[in-house]
């Protein structure tokens, strides 16, 4: 097995989706060659291999002579199967064929304080790669704007926009967490994990405002009900929200809705 070298691909697991792709970007803007994979055909996209992380099909050859993997690709439908399980397969790939290889797992900052299924997939995924010998990052990173977009769409009906009470974000940019997320598959494990988030905290009901009126509609009248259960309970008392020791940067929810596509 040879060593890696400096000209070796970088593997973008899940570089088809919304990270994924920004990762893909921020290493062809620094000419370094990526392998995208995901299970679908991504046209137009260079170095591309079908794998799927529920099967473990393809993964060998995925990871085959890289130096890095950037571990994107996830599932919160079928979490135990893709995040948890296929994250156990991909790491077997590894040793097999790339021992030496840098392993950055993207998680989500607090999913170990939050019972959401897909959150405690999320770290049960992150112990995995933490107790596997593959040297390996743990880089954490808040709501993607383009989620807080989707959430704030769905929760506002014409006039009327409907927040939980507490509930907060700290957003952030993918294409700022793709930066960060290069720099670091390029260089040593961190010897801790990495938290990212957006520079600035916003409620759930500025939110559906500014997404209502980036659209060029009226802000709506914002009605906040209670958080119920322990998930929204977690969420409104703040589990999403970004520790004194994370990294924020990159660009606000209201500039990235004026200056997105
Ligand atoms: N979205 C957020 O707000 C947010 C915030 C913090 C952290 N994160 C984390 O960031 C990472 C990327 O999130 P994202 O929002 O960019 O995800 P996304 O847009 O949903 O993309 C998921 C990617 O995973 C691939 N994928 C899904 N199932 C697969 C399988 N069985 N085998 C191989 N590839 C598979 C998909 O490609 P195909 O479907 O083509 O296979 C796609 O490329 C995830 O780990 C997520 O937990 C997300």
């Amino acid at each position: 097995m040879e060593r890696p070298t400096p000209s070796a691909p970088v593997l973008v697991t899940g570089g088809t989706g919304t990270l994924g792709q920004a990762v893909v970007a921020e290493l062809a803007a620094r000419g370094l060659p990526a392998r995208v994979m995901s299970r679908t055909a991504a046209p137009g996209v260079t170095g591309r291999v079908v794998g799927d992380l529920a099967s473990g099909a393809g993964l060998d050859a995925a990871v085959a002579g890289v130096r890095a993997v950037i571990h994107c690709a996830s599932d919160p439908r079928h979490a135990k199967q893709v995040d948890v399980d296929g994250t156990g397969l991909l790491l077997t790939a590894l040793q097999r064929s790339a021992p030496e290889a840098h392993l950055v797992l993207v998680s989500i900052v607090g999913c170990d304080a939050n019972p959401l299924g897909y959150y405690r997939r999320k770290h049960e995924t992150e112990l995995l790669v933490r107790g596997s010998p593959a040297p390996s990052t743990l880089v954490r990173a808040t709501q993607f704007h383009e989620l807080v977009a989707t959430v704030s769409r769905v929760l506002t009906l014409g006039p009327l926009g409907l927040a939980v009470r507490g509930l907060r974000f700290q957003p952030c940019d993918p294409a700022w967490v793709a930066a960060h997320l290069v720099r670091v598959a390029l260089g040593p494990p961190l010897p801790a994990r990495l938290d990212l988030a957006g520079p600035e905290a916003l409620s759930l009901a500025q939110a559906l405002r500014l997404t209502a009126r980036a659209a060029g509609h009226r802000a709506p009248r914002v009605v906040t009900v209670p958080g119920w259960g322990r998930v929204w309970r977690g969420f409104a008392a703040g589990s999403n929200l970004p520790g004194p020791d994370a990294v924020t940067g990159g660009s606000t929810y209201a500039a990235w809705l004026a200056h997105r596509d």
